[in-house]
């Protein structure tokens, strides 16, 4: 691979590469330089598990010991239950501290394999391995690891750094249509908070990306990594200016808890709270109206929803959003834009104001 392929998410000591590629999962050597022991720990799900399993055992076929966990599919799954499910079958195995535990699949494999590695033997090393955008664009990168509890989204879990990222870009050849916009949504929220010559690039190459043409793809992959690599080492922990990652995260976790996990994908719940925060911006001057036709005919374009489900009050937003882990002395916190391409985050949004952008 050439120098253009990687990127590094500069964390001092916790330093790590992101790959961005075709055909990496293939790749054993690139995987082997990232695992210090003889024994793996492989966590997937049953949907991923038939397209992309044997071509990482194929790659791993000189460990010693492999454990292949193989989870349900689901958001809904995201839970402490599954989490002991994982520990059960490692600890059975006999892993050691200098196992490695390998995130395969979506958002959900990776942010609960993370938490199992942050958690098995007080920390063992993990690989981010996503196969879906918006985990090759989002979840896979920056550490933040979680499960659900009933109560709150990624309420329970830790900030933990995956050792290497690989992005092997062919794998989104199975993902489903409405997968593949659940991570465009992510990718359009890089351009409205970052970088406005990127959202203007969305804009002019939407059908080459709805039509996965291979090198449009990995640009936007390319540069979403970069963003948010360079967003979480100003800030690995979210004191500050992480928070921006955030636009329309606070309403939408609210719209997935409402919704019952699973039943919007995460992303399309962005997409929505997005809208919405574009709506607080516009009111506070900081969007034209413009800007919210184009965001929305983008969204739309893809088949991603540009509001919040029909039968959510305001009420209902309100007691979910109390919830939410941005909520700092009982006062909500919602990134909103400052123009396109700059975000910041706020804690002086009325309840007046979002009545008038919730009807
Ligand atoms: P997901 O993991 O549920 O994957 C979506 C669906 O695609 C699943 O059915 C999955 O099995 C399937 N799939 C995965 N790869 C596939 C492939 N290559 N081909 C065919 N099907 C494939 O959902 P997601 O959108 O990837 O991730 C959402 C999760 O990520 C949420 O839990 C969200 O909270 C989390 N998230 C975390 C962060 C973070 O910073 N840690 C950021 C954003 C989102
Ligand atoms: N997805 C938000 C973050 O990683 O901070």
């Amino acid at each position: 691979m050439n120098q253009s392929d990687v990127i590094h998410v500069e964390l001092g000591e916790r330093r790590y590469p992101i790959y961005i590629g075709e055909d990496l999962l293939k790749d054993s050597d690139l995987l082997a330089s990232h695992l210090t022991g003889g024994q793996v720990v492989v966590v997937t799900n049953e949907t991923v598990a038939p397209l992309y399993l044997s071509q990482i055992l194929d790659a791993l076929a000189s460990k010693p010991c492999v454990t292949v966990v193989t989870l349900p599919d689901g958001e809904q799954y995201k839970t402490w239950e599954t989490l002991g499910s994982i520990f059960d079958q490692v600890l059975a195995d006999r892993h050691n501290r200098t196992t490695t535990f390998i995130a395969l699949g979506g958002g959900v494999v990776g942010d609960i394999t993370g938490f199992a590695a942050a958690c098995y033997q007080r920390g063992v090393d993990f690989i981010q391995v996503p196969t879906t955008l918006l985990a090759q664009v989002d979840s896979s990168v920056g550490g933040k690891t979680a499960v659900n509890h009933p109560l709150g989204k990624n309420m329970i879990g830790a900030f933990y750094q995956p050792k290497a990222v690989l992005i092997d870009t062919r794998s989104l050849s199975t993902l489903g249509d409405r997968e593949f916009a659940a991570g465009m949504a992510e990718v359009i929220k890089y351009g409205l908070i970052a970088d406005s010559a990127f959202y203007e690039w969305l804009l002019a190459n939407k059908s080459l990306l709805k039509n996965r043409d291979p090198v449009a793809l990995k640009q936007a992959i390319t540069r979403s990594c970069e963003l948010k690599a360079e967003v979480v080492a100003s800030d690995e922990r979210e004191s500050g200016r992480r928070a921006i990652l955030n636009l329309g995260h606070t309403f939408g976790h609210a719209i997935e808890t409402f919704s019952g996990y699973g039943a919007w994908l995460h992303g399309e719940a962005v997409a929505a709270g997005m809208v919405l925060a574009l709506k607080l911006s516009s009111l506070r001057g900081a969007a034209t109206e413009h800007d919210l036709a184009d965001l929305e005919a983008l969204l739309s374009y893809f088949g991603l929803p540009t509001g919040a489900p029909v039968d959510m009050s305001l009420g209902d937003f309100m007691s979910l959003m109390a919830l939410d882990k941005k909520v700092q002395d009982g006062r909500l916190r919602f990134v909103l834009l400052e123009g396109l391409g700059s975000a910041i985050v706020v804690s002086d949004v009325t309840e007046q104001e979002l009545s008038r952008i919730i009807a």
